[in-house]
């Protein structure tokens, strides 16, 4: 089948994952869907939303509504954010590339990854929407120094830090699978390969997937820089974020916050937002649900700085309910990368018109027409899962 006629049967991004486990090899879906641990984090972030309920403030005139929301002076037309995703080549032919194009095509920001496969350039080119830039902060200063030059100049609107990456988490589908950097070729892995040849017909002529960006700059180490995931900074605190503020001067924004205490120190860092993230449930295994702590964050917050949030959101549903207790955006992980390693720039641009059409149908029959409207009156808890 090709892609434009599989693209008319996908109408959720559970299809999307459906359509992406049958595309990918199984160690590169795995790579996508697994979680660290026992992957509890990875169930609860679902299991988060089950028991979170809408209240419907209707009947009230929905006619006319809309998603736009306003997020550092500009408009994204809904309040969604394309999250950060390592290793998108290994979904789709320049996955990257991809994905910004998609995010361009429904006005919303795109984030590439440090751990990308193409050069800053060739995502600020790939459509005209806004490209933002996630750093994981190297070991050297010099280098993190170098990063934020090289951003600025390539033209990025805004840099996120990871911050929930201090060490590698240990995610036991890619021990399994032998899915690490770098990539080395077992026999298991050309038979899985074998087994999906449109995947190896599109990505093959490319070789095995390389995180080349973060080479762009000398990662200011010892040697050949390693695997990305081992040459993070384990030493990256808010001493260090304080001191990389003064080097860029656009947005910033501090990713994968999970403690409510610690939103007063980016306020005093001088962020200009945070992300809500346990990182899909890929980094501390057993870590809260990011919806479940998201109305501490706003009570600490009180307004003072836009709070994204991510992991675990699938549905249109799922974003009303975090934007009704107090969250500005939310950034997509997971349900893009389906999305691209299906149908490429297509089925990113068809997955975010699901989405889009599933915010506008929860918000109308919440009886809400603007997303500054949304508010906690229209959430209720229920206990048992
Ligand atoms: C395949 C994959 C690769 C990711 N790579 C990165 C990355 O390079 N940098 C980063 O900050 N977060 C990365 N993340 C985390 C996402 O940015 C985001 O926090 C997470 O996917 C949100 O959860 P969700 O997948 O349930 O939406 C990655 C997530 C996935 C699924």
């Amino acid at each position: 089948m090709n892609a434009a006629s599989r693209l008319s049967r996908l109408h959720s991004i559970a299809d999307f994952r459906r359509a992406a486990r049958r595309v990918l090899p199984r160690m590169v879906f795995d790579y996508v869907d697994g979680g660290s641990g026992t992957e509890s984090t990875l169930r609860e972030n679902a299991a988060a939303f089950e028991r979170i309920r809408l209240v419907s403030a209707a009947p009230a005139d929905v006619t006319t509504r809309s998603l736009d929301i306003s997020l550092f002076g500009q408009r994204l037309a809904m309040p969604l954010i394309v999250a950060p995703l390592g290793l998108a080549s290994s979904f789709w032919t320049q996955g990257e590339l991809a994905l910004a194009r998609g995010a361009a095509r429904h006005g919303i920001p795109f984030v590439l990854s440090n751990n990308a496969s193409v050069t800053l350039d060739e995502a600020m080119g790939a459509g005209a929407g806004a490209k933002w830039f996630q750093l994981y902060v190297p070991p050297n200063r010099d280098a993190t120094k170098e990063w934020a030059r090289r951003v600025g100049a390539a033209g990025f609107a805004a840099i996120e830090i990871t911050v929930d990456t201090a060490v590698p988490s240990r995610r036991l589908r890619d021990l399994r699978a032998g899915f690490t950097m770098p990539f080395a070729w077992t026999p298991r892995k050309f038979l899985d390969v074998a087994l999906h040849p449109e995947w190896a017909m599109r990505i093959g002529p490319h070789g095995a997937p390389r995180p080349s960006l973060m080479h762009a700059v000398p990662w200011g180490g010892e040697g050949a820089a390693p695997d990305m995931r081992t040459r993070l900074s384990p030493a990256l605190d808010w001493d260090l974020l304080r001191w990389f503020r003064d080097q860029w001067r656009g947005p910033l924004i501090v990713k994968g916050l999970a403690d409510p205490r610690q939103a007063k120190r980016a306020l005093d860092a001088g962020m200009d937002a945070i992300v809500i993230s346990n990182h899909g449930g890929r980094q501390l295994d057993g870590a809260v649900a990011t919806v479940d702590i998201l109305p501490e964050f706003v009570a600490e917050v009180g307004g003072r700085l836009p709070i994204l949030i991510d992991s675990g959101f699938r549905t249109g549903t799922d974003v009303v309910k975090a934007l009704a207790l107090g969250a500005t955006a939310v950034q997509m992980g997971r349900a893009m990368a389906y999305a691209v390693a299906t149908a490429g720039e297509a089925g990113v641009a068809r997955a975010l018109d699901i989405l889009r059409a599933e915010i506008d149908v929860a918000m109308a029959l919440c009886g809400v027409t603007k997303i500054g409207d949304l508010n906690p009156a229209l959430i209720r808890r229920i206990g048992a899962r």
